[in-house]
């Protein structure tokens, strides 16, 4: 079992499943524990956040822990205090620390000095409590994770690259449509291509062809917002819409972290519409970070 979620890969394959199994007993009210009484979990949001901040804190609050919501207004971080300060002296208080920031090498810095288990709550490169959410929802409603052919369309992201670290993990199809210039990161994808089939071609439609489930993510994350207009110009033709749905599979699903903006990355007709899966996968957000903090801070066994 790893000490910190820091990315998917963390987790071995049968910890996800057995990640997955432990969201989907406390989805179906079939788990009672309390496994963070006494416990606190300090969230740092050097971001904003709407599902990542209240998942975590009423999860934490369920699982009988308690959450501490931190921005940089109110913490010294924001005014320069060293990461491995606030790693070392948040150590002393809580017992999790979960951190939204952009430089993913300061989760990693925090996670060296803390002594208690980091989750990475979205950087620049990765989201991965996202995907996890994600995949609980493709098992939720296509019933496993593996071999389903997966498209994503749009920025090579933190979403995007916590994909190919699925796809990395369980081994399944993925092709990524995006325009040149923005593709995801290499390293993430040359690991994975050793053992999965993992794409990144230009034609939104190729990529979407077949493919039983479909994603899509903003054209400017956050700290990008004054690119916004020179990628709604890059982005034009990547909308997922419902001409690039037909393309699918008939039974696609179609996923969004969110916030969406309909018009831009997706068709209201789509997200709006009966393919679409997105208030599934932002509820399984709890549930999934519910069995992640109950693993890395409350005991619970993910063997098999
Ligand atoms: N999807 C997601 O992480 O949403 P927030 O930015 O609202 O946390
Ligand atoms: N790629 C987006 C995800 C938001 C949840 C961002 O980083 O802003």
């Amino acid at each position: 079992m790893p000490t910190d979620f820091l990315a998917i890969p963390d987790f071995t394959l049968a910890e996800l499943t057995a990640l997955f199994e432990l969201a989907e007993r406390m989805r179906g009210k079939r788990y009672d524990r309390t496994p963070l009484a006494g416990k606190s979990l300090a969230m740092i949001f050097m971001k904003s956040s709407t599902r990542t901040r209240v998942s975590f804190e009423v999860g934490a609050w369920q699982l009988g822990g308690h959450a501490l919501f931190l921005s940089p207004r109110d913490v010294q971080l924001g005014r320069g205090e060293p990461i491995a300060d606030t790693a070392r002296v948040l150590s002393r208080y809580v017992d999790g620390i979960m951190i939204r920031t952009f430089a993913h090498q300061d989760v990693e810095e925090l996670a060296k000095y803390a002594s208690v288990p980091v989750i990475n709550g979205l950087t620049d490169l990765l989201h991965p409590c996202q995907v996890l959410a994600d995949l609980l929802t493709v098992r939720q409603f296509l019933g496993k994770v593996a071999d389903k052919k997966y498209a994503w369309i749009g920025d090579g992201n933190n979403m995007a690259n916590s994909w190919i670290n699925a796809a990395y993990r369980f081994g399944f199809d993925l092709d990524l449509a995006c325009p040149e210039g923005y593709e995801p990161a290499d390293h993430l994808l040359a690991r994975a291509q050793k053992v999965a089939k993992v794409r990144v071609v230009r034609d939104p439609m190729e990529a979407a062809k077949g493919a039983e489930v479909i994603n899509t993510d903003v054209w400017a994350s956050m700290g990008q917002e004054e690119e916004q207009k020179q990628r709604e110009r890059a982005f034009k033709d990547y909308t997922v819409s419902p001409k690039l749905m037909k393309e699918a599979d008939k039974n696609a699903i179609f996923l969004h972290c969110l916030p969406a903006h309909r018009g831009e990355e997706v068709s209201a007709e789509v997200i709006d519409g009966s393919q679409s899966r997105v208030w599934d996968e932002a509820e399984n957000r709890l549930h999934v970070q519910k069995a992640v903090m109950a693993a890395l801070m409350g005991g619970e066994s993910l063997a098999s």
